[in-house]
């Protein structure tokens, strides 16, 4: 770990393919490297508020000879849809870009998993270059090579696992992040504290200010930790075939909350509830400790995200989570604890459990 120094850290994700995410300051002058020799052109796809760094990385690559196009989509999951896929692969063939060309994306973890989508499907696969800008993006999204598209039936439903070229983290996009942002993508870099790298969940402990402030070695040590801790799962079950699932702790019910929520809440808000539910299950199906237990609240509650949710709405979540569970053929699985740092899969667990659970996260 590099954390404190200036110089960039180097995070290897193994595979066939592997790549490498770099973590550092000042990272749009690599991007060009990123893209390697082959490239003749480069699509840079971005949301909105960035359309002055695209600007900025469209002058340097064509200053290394490359031709450079900029495409500008909707910000958020409003850039996961058909239409907008369909319209950068417009862009690709009236463009001419070959199977050596290549594909930036530039902005949060929905603008990643477009452009990686498209760079999947494009002529079977085209070099992808990400270029994440939020917490999330950066520890989570962009890092794994899981690429897609939403459609009216769910999230997620239509993709491709593709492992980008290169993953350039650059900490200077998060200064202008605003805070509630920052702290909702913080709820994945402690959810990789608490599946397997304490230290993290120490940082946050120690000082909560340092290991939140983009510009402190602490926040970067927080940050590449919990890359590390993704790199090292996904290196090794790319395709999620079995370790991998250990990333979803939290999530089975924080996917049911996001729904419930009709998506108007921050992805890391409602898994941090789900991680606070997923600790309580733990403690009542893999004798996780009453300690552990409280350290997710205290450090979740530090955060500012929600650790609880209306007594009422199980029903409604549990009736999800079960829908969830049919469209995906298999039983409802929790990822638990039983240990900080020790993750194990629970499958089936009782409804009774579940709700003896969630009697303990309830408002
Ligand atoms: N976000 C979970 C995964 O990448 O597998």
């Amino acid at each position: 770990m590099a954390a404190g120094s200036m110089s960039p850290t180097v995070i290897p994700v193994a595979g066939a393919p592997g790549y490498d995410v770099t973590v550092g300051r000042d990272l749009l002058g690599q991007v060009p490297a990123a893209i390697g020799p082959r490239a003749a052109k480069v699509l840079i796809v971005h949301a909105p508020p960035l359309a002055t760094r695209a600007e900025e990385l469209r002058e340097r690559l064509q200053a290394g000879g490359l031709e450079a196009l900029i495409l500008e989509v909707p910000d958020a999951e409003g850039a996961k849809r058909i239409e907008v896929a369909a319209f950068c692969w417009e862009i690709l063939g009236k463009s001419d870009f070959t199977r050596t060309d290549a594909v930036v994306g530039l902005g949060g973890g929905a603008v990643t998993d477009l452009a990686g989508f498209v760079a999947a499907t494009w002529l079977r696969g085209v070099r992808v270059v990400q270029v994440p800008t939020s917490v999330l993006g950066m520890v989570d999204a962009a890092v794994g090579g899981k690429t897609g598209i939403n459609t009216a039936e769910g999230k997620n439903l239509v993709g491709a696992f593709w492992a980008p070229g290169a993953v350039l983290c650059d900490l200077d996009l998060l200064r202008t992040l605003p805070r509630n942002e920052l702290l909702a993508g913080y709820a994945e870099v402690v959810k990789c504290g608490f599946i397997q790298d304490p230290r993290i969940l120490e940082l946050v402990e120690t000082d909560l200010d340092a290991a939140t402030d983009p510009d402190s070695p602490a926040f970067r040590e927080a940050v590449e930790r919990a890359i590390a801790v993704k790199a090292r799962v996904v290196g090794e079950d790319f395709t999620e075939q079995g370790l991998r699932e250990i990333l979803n702790y939290g999530h089975t019910l924080g996917h049911a909350i996001e729904q419930a929520e009709r998506y108007t809440w921050r992805h890391g808000a409602a898994i941090s509830i789900g991680m606070v539910f997923a600790a309580e299950l733990s403690r009542l199906t893999r004798g996780l400790s009453d300690e552990a237990v409280e350290r997710h609240r205290a450090i979740l509650e530090s955060l500012t995200l929600p650790t609880g949710y209306p007594a009422d709405r199980w029903g409604h979540l549990l009736a999800t989570m079960q829908r969830d569970k049919k469209a995906r053929a298999g039983m409802l699985r929790f990822i638990c604890l039983d240990d900080i740092g020790r993750p194990a899969a629970v499958e089936g667990p009782d409804d009774a459990l579940l709700f003896a659970a969630y009697q303990n996260v309830a408002d």
